[in-house]
């Protein structure tokens, strides 16, 4: 198949024309479009053909749930068996916005959407690309991140093309995203609000908007990682953005990590090997060996976040053997930031303090 690629320019509203785009998603065809937190692969989701077409073109496991995307809280209303009151109130401080609602479903949307679960996530994005596709199709929109399963979430649109050129109807290439990282999830179909995927909304902000304790999944709780404890949000389950290099976390204050990451480096060169390096603008000229690569500034924390996807990606086609990183326990969505770049490492941390 070809993949036909449209470009929008971010600042020129008036020039996007969706309607290429809408009528693929109408009659059950794929399209990748951006949103603020990465790239989704959409689908109809209220069309079962085109919900397992979205898991074959991303080789994932079709028992993991997909979100279903929406413009308006009606739709909302129309998915979900009943519409609990924390949704309502985390609608009105979040939405639209990087939020993803678990409530239990109606018949509306089916079970090849949500991989056979009772319950549907739900979001509605602020990229105003994702905004007027969903409202000038007038499609829920079914789309996970536009990624090769396994693969980092795409951030620009050619991390798309670089996974799913070929195997989709379309692209619509909109510029970078602006968060970089997926969207917080948050269970409510269960008597406490749960967490299941942190993200740019973080513990304090939604304790904050709902008035009351929120809990976060033990599963996802980095101790945990190899206890067997399960998360429950089936996607989380699975080894998620491994680069093809090994990849090693370094943590502990900045002196020590910065001398611990460059004795790695000459330990691992010395033995042929290409050594890539995840340094920040602070320490970037601090390294003396290896491919270094800043992910941002150490006092933007965002900076971090809107790289880490690019930067893991980077380092596969620089095909390193062993990759080192700092690490980004920043104070607001650095638990967001740690939780992907630990599933990175496959939970490989050196404490250097
Ligand atoms: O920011 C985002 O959320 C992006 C953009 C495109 O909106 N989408 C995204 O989708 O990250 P995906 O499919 O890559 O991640 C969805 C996560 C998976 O971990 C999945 O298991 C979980 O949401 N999920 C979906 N429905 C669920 C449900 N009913 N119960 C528990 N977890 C669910
Ligand atoms: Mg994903």
């Amino acid at each position: 198949m070809i993949t036909k690629k449209l470009v929008f320019d971010r600042n020129r509203e008036e020039e996007w024309d969706f309607s290429e785009a809408n009528e693929i998603i109408r009659n059950g065809g794929l399209v990748a479009f951006p949103t603020e937190t990465v790239y989704g692969l959409g689908g109809d989701a209220t069309n079962p053909e085109a919900s397992k077409k979205i898991y074959a073109a991303k080789g994932r496991p079709s028992d993991n749930p997909l979100i279903v995307h929406i413009h308006d809280f009606k739709q909302l209303e129309a998915i979900a068996k009943n519409v609990p009151d924390d949704a309502r109130k985390l609608c009105k401080a979040f939405w639209p916005g990087p939020l993803t609602m678990i409530v239990e479903k109606n018949e509306t949307i089916p079970y090849e959407t949500t991989g056979g679960m009772d319950t549907v996530a739900v979001r509605m994005p602020s990229h105003p690309i994702a905004r007027r596709f969903l409202q000038e199709s007038n499609v829920m929109i079914a789309a996970p991140s536009a990624n090769t399963s396994g693969r980092p979430s795409p951030t620009i649109a050619r991390h798309v093309i670089e996974d799913l050129d070929g195997k989709i109807d379309c692209i619509i290439d909109g510029g970078s995203c602006d968060i970089g990282l997926e969207s917080s999830i948050i269970d409510l179909s269960t008597d406490i609000p749960t967490i299941l995927r942190p993200g740019y909304i973080n513990k304090e902000m939604f304790e904050k908007a709902l008035g009351k304790e929120v809990r976060i999944d033990p599963g996802i709780i980095d101790a945990n990682a190899n206890k067997g404890i399960r998360p429950k949000a089936p996607g989380m389950k699975y080894r998620h953005y491994a680069p093809k290099g090994n990849l090693v976390v370094v943590e502990g204050n900045d002196e020590n990590v910065v001398s611990k990451i460059n004795e790695l480096a000459k330990t691992a060169f010395a033995e042929g090997k290409k050594v890539g390096i995840i340094a920040t603008d602070e320490t970037k000229d601090r390294y003396e060996t290896g491919n270094v690569v800043t992910i941002g500034d150490r006092n933007d924390e965002d900076s971090i976040a809107r790289h880490l996807f690019g930067v893991l990606r980077d380092f596969d086609d620089l095909e390193v053997d062993t990759i080192y990183s700092e690490s980004f326990g920043t104070p607001r969505i650095g638990m967001a930031i740690m939780n992907r770049l630990l599933k990175a490492a496959g939970h490989q941390v050196i404490k250097v303090d």
